[in-house]
């Protein structure tokens, strides 16, 4: 049996079908060499995860030294260095107080300790998220996930999680511009508050950039605007950047975008470019609610992970990978807006730095081209780029690359979306 076959037949998989699978065999930068001797061009990064780039020697170099040393020891029972190194490192390149880390496997256990950490140091027991947002697969994280499409056939979820509208412009819930609009959708926030809640709210749980949920960038004053409702109300801002974070939005984190501190913020994903890791920071007062040992994760901060970890971080820094991801975004938005004239299906052309979302449409009504967004990723794939698919409506094409990737890949990349467009 080849790799395909053994998935079908002993791999529990959430594998859409209609796909074609690409087997990697290896990869090297922005690039995947597929097992069927085709190369790829990879715009998805694994789900935004290899910012540093696949490969990297910088950080496979650290993993190599650190799997000489020793893989496992529970970074909660016994110390571990590379994981106290990261932990200082997160210390100074997270936004305002943000100071002690906790880690995890992964980017729900890192938000499912965040949630409990939030109820610990308040005290209260409530959240609201927002619509159409996501935070991951457990019961929990679902619970606070927005985006129905994500949370089908597992309910009910937990109880005392409110929704607040998603900050999505180009459908916006009341009808608004965002000239005009007064950013509505964070003042609504004290209206959630007041009549969705009883008042016991621990956490506001928000990504800065919602990913699964279509690539869908808030204004700019929202944070700002639903930090104030927060405050008053004594209420945590929690920051998800799970998918935003290590420079993928042309800052290190998202929220810097928005003048706001966070009072907890998770991450995974691009922290250790691959390596599985995750965490969740606080300052040391939110962080000291929890007692000794009463919080553990048995695999969470493993040592090769976290010294991957450090190594990815210090190259993101040395290469100025988020000033990079912001002028190869740029570039790249401005390709896309160019081809909107070309191809009416393209609605809407959004996003930060390297996290660019582009809605397909059927009509001015805005109709959702579901279909069309599934097929226009197929024919990528064919003509060798893989890009991401998402949104709450799942018509939006993402465009997630590792950061090192070079402008004439870029162009490579444009041109096969425009392909693909046209084959519609
Ligand atoms: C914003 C956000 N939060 C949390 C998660 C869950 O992370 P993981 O798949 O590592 O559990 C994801 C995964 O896509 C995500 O995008």
């Amino acid at each position: 049996m080849n790799t395909v076959e053994k998935y079908r037949e002993y791999v529990n998989t959430s594998m859409l079908t209609g796909v074609v699978p690409v087997v990697f065999e290896r990869a090297e930068g922005a690039t995947v060499f597929g097992e069927d001797g085709r190369k790829y061009l990879d715009c998805f990064a694994g789900i935004s995860v290899t910012n540093a780039g696949h490969g990297n020697p910088e950080v496979l170099d650290a993993a190599r030294a650190q799997l000489g040393r020793y893989v496992h020891c529970c970074s909660y029972v016994y110390y571990n260095k590379p994981m106290a190194d990261l932990a200082e490192k997160l210390a100074r390149i997270t936004p305002g107080r943000l100071k002690k880390s906790f880690f995890t496997s992964g980017g729900a256990e890192a938000m499912e300790g965040a949630m409990r950490m939030a109820k610990t140091y308040t005290g209260k027991r409530e959240f609201i998220a927002l619509q159409a947002s996501f935070h991951g697969r457990t019961y929990a994280t679902l619970s606070i996930t927005g985006n129905c499409a994500r949370k089908k056939r597992a309910g009910p979820y937990m109880p005392g999680v409110s929704f607040a509208p998603v900050p999505y412009c180009y459908r916006c819930a009341f009808g608004l511009e965002p000239e005009t609009c007064g950013t509505r959708c964070a003042e609504y926030v004290e209206d959630i508050i007041r009549f969705d809640t009883y008042n016991d709210i621990a956490a506001f749980v928000a990504e800065p950039v919602l990913g699964e949920g279509g690539i869908i960038v808030p204004p700019e004053p929202y944070f700002k605007k639903v930090k104030e409702v927060l405050d008053r109300h004594g209420i945590l801002l929690f920051i998800d950047e799970v998918q935003t974070g290590f420079a993928r939005t042309g800052k290190m984190f998202a929220i810097e975008h928005y003048g706001v501190e966070p009072d907890i913020m998770a991450m995974a994903k691009g922290i250790a470019n691959g390596f599985p890791l995750g965490a969740f920071i606080a300052p040391d007062d939110i962080a000291d609610s929890f007692q000794p040992g009463e919080h553990l994760s048995t695999f969470g901060g493993n040592p090769v992970s976290c010294a991957a970890g450090l190594a990815s971080i210090n190259f993101l820094e040395r290469e100025k990978m988020a000033d990079q991801a912001t002028a190869k975004g740029n570039r790249f938005k401005e390709g896309l807006n160019k081809l909107r004239a070309k191809h009416p299906v393209i609605g809407d052309v959004r996003g930060k730095g390297l996290m660019i979302g582009v809605e397909l449409v059927k009509d001015k009504a805005k109709t959702p081209a579901s279909n069309e967004a599934a097929a226009v990723r197929k024919s990528c794939l064919e003509k060798g780029l893989l890009i991401g698919l998402g949104g709450v409506l799942g018509n939006v094409l993402r465009i997630q690359p590792p950061l090192v990737i070079g402008e004439a890949q870029l162009e490579e990349a444009l041109a096969i979306v425009d392909k693909s467009l046209a084959e519609l």
